[in-house]
């Protein structure tokens, strides 16, 4: 586990989307598991800019973790419309390269059952890109949710309903369901990297990293990932009781040049 600690948000962007995009340098058919809401949206903007300055995605091939259940790819808050205007509008990602699940989809099993299948049949997912949410959730993997999980239909939780109200106008517009990757989908991703921004992920975040591996922090199993990078900004760390020793570790990693981990 790899925890990089940054000034603040837009570091926190500028840091992921250079991981990102050295990823890419590397394996150019890099598949890329992606998140949405407000955390990526800085390292979304970086690797805009990088595309500009030649980073190629054409061969990149992308996996949403989750969308919301029951509600039109172009609703203004769908996740399709989210990454197509904060992202894919911006690279040149091939449209048939871009997965997300489809909550609009009568037979929500069978989608969810034919995301996994895409993921398998891409090799698997190289490097996953995480949020995290207040109620530590990855993805929309809830509190309670088992680690073993699959890509399935998730009920929200009030405190998630409440947070994504700030998208919607009110929280009663909010879906109340969503299809999400599974825990256990998100765990067999070869690298993971995490971001978290603000002081109202503190807490999530100190139990994350902390605390016990349980299901009701589901961010806390990746503690058992063998490759998971945490890039989180000052106040999002304020809360941890080792922050001096993962800031000593990153300082003596540049020293020595090398990536150690905690
Ligand atoms: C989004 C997702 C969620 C978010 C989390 C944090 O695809 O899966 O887990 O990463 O809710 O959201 P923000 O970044 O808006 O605080």
């Amino acid at each position: 586990l790899r925890v990089v600690i940054v000034k603040d948000y837009d570091e926190v962007g500028r840091r992921a989307a250079e991981f990102i995009a050295a990823a890419i340098r590397r394996k150019p058919d890099l598949v890329l598991g992606l998140a949405t809401g407000s955390t990526p949206l800085g390292a979304y903007r970086e690797l805009v800019r990088l595309r500009k300055e030649g980073l190629d995605f054409s061969r990149v091939k992308t996996f949403n973790l989750d969308e919301y259940f029951g509600i039109p790819h172009d609703h203004p808050q769908s996740y399709h419309r989210f990454m197509k205007e904060n992202l894919f509008d911006h690279l040149n990602v091939k449209p048939e390269n871009v997965s997300i699940p489809d909550g609009m989809a009568k037979d929500y099993r069978e989608v969810c059952e034919e995301y996994e299948r895409r993921i398998n049949a891409a090799g698997g997912i190289d490097l996953q890109l995480l949020g995290i949410g207040r109620d530590g959730h990855i993805g929309f993997n809830e509190p309670g949710s088992s680690l073993a999980s699959r890509t399935r239909l998730k009920t929200l939780t009030d405190q998630t309903l409440k947070d994504n109200s700030r998208f919607f106008g009110s929280e009663d517009a909010v879906p109340k369901l969503a299809v999400t990757m599974g825990v256990g989908t998100i765990m067999e991703a070869h690298r993971i990297l995490l971001l978290a921004s603000g002081p109202e992920k503190a807490q999530a975040l100190k139990e994350s990293l902390e605390g016990p591996v349980t299901s009701t922090i589901t961010a806390s199993v990746l503690q058992l990932h063998p490759l998971a990078t945490f890039i989180v900004d000052e106040p999002a760390a304020a809360k941890l009781r080792w922050r001096e020793y993962y800031l000593n570790v990153e300082r003596l990693s540049r020293e020595v040049g090398q990536e150690a981990g905690v």
